[in-house]
């Protein structure tokens, strides 16, 4: 889960990440990232969330000279004026966790046409040892490996590599399934009122990834906790994305947060922004 990760990624060191929230399926606005970096702020991490991409033009041409990790872990389809999302930045990264469009168990990949970061995500990602297995053992002769880094256990299995390159071939057809049951909730929720997400921004493509409504319990009549009970008691699953790290008990006991006070009070946005309820479309 991506706000847990990064959150837990930060608490290890001790950074602090600075969460610039757009509402949910709609627009980041690029101007409001400036107003947000500090001398602290290490870097950039847009999320293209839903498949949705964000404005990377506007964003890059910002005057704030930091790296630019592109979160494309719902965007493995998504195009962005003729390129695919996650060539844009210093790297895009994807998921491939066993919710997303292209699943392969667990895992996920780092694109950039940067060759020493790639060299260095390659070893540090193999707990910083410069050889492989089979390269030590190969015919070409013994070789020592050397730990030149202190590295982490993150490479990606061979089996879910053979997993994945199988799955490529169904990407397009699952995508045009998800477009057929995204019209379909355009259609069955128009009328409702339900906030829709915006319609993909001309110029781009939308990975379908996740098909997010906003509830107003004022306009639904309904909580968007009543609302998902709802909808599970009728087989249809549904999801929040995301908590706020202040609901989460970890978070509680730690550092004292309470249910609604993290949004007052770490950003400028009301805490009912944050609750949205998600369908998968994933052709079921
Ligand atoms: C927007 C976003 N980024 C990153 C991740 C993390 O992906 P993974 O589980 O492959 O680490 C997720 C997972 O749900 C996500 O939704």
């Amino acid at each position: 889960m991506k706000a847990i990760a990064y959150d837990i990624m930060s608490y290890r060191n001790r950074d602090h990440p600075c969460w610039r929230n757009s509402r949910i399926g709609r627009d980041l606005k690029p101007e409001g990232i400036c107003k947000k970096i500090n001398r602290k702020t290490k870097g950039l991490l847009p999320v293209h969330f839903a498949g949705r991409p964000c404005e990377m033009s506007e964003i890059l041409s910002l005057p704030h000279g930091l790296r630019t990790v592109e979160d494309c872990a719902h965007a493995s389809e998504t195009m962005y004026h003729g390129s695919h999302a996650g060539t844009f930045g210093d790297c895009g990264v994807l998921s491939f966790y066993s919710t997303k469009n292209l699943p392969t168990g667990d895992g996920g990949m780092i694109l950039t046409d940067d060759d020493s970061l790639a060299a260095w995500f390659k070893l540090i990602s193999q707990q910083g040892v410069t050889t492989v297995a089979w390269q030590r053992l190969s015919a070409g002769g013994y070789r020592h490996y050397d730990v030149a880094e202190i590295g982490f256990k993150y490479n990606m299995m061979d089996l879910q590599a053979a997993i994945g390159i199988h799955q490529l071939r169904r990407v397009e057809r699952r995508w045009q399934r998800r477009q057929e049951i995204w019209n379909r909730y355009d259609d069955g929720l128009r009328d409702l009122p339900v906030e829709l997400r915006s319609e993909p921004r001309e110029g781009t493509r939308h990975a379908l990834h996740l098909y997010t409504i906003l509830i107003d319990k004022e306009k639904c009549g309904i909580s968007c906790d009543e609302f998902m009970v709802r909808l599970h008691r009728d087989n249809i699953g549904v999801e929040v994305h995301y908590r706020q790290l202040a609901d989460h008990s970890a978070y509680q006991n730690q550092f004292g947060w309470r249910t609604g006070t993290m949004a007052k009070r770490r950003t400028s946005e009301p805490a009912d922004c944050f609750i949205a309820a998600f369908c998968q479309i994933d052709g079921q």
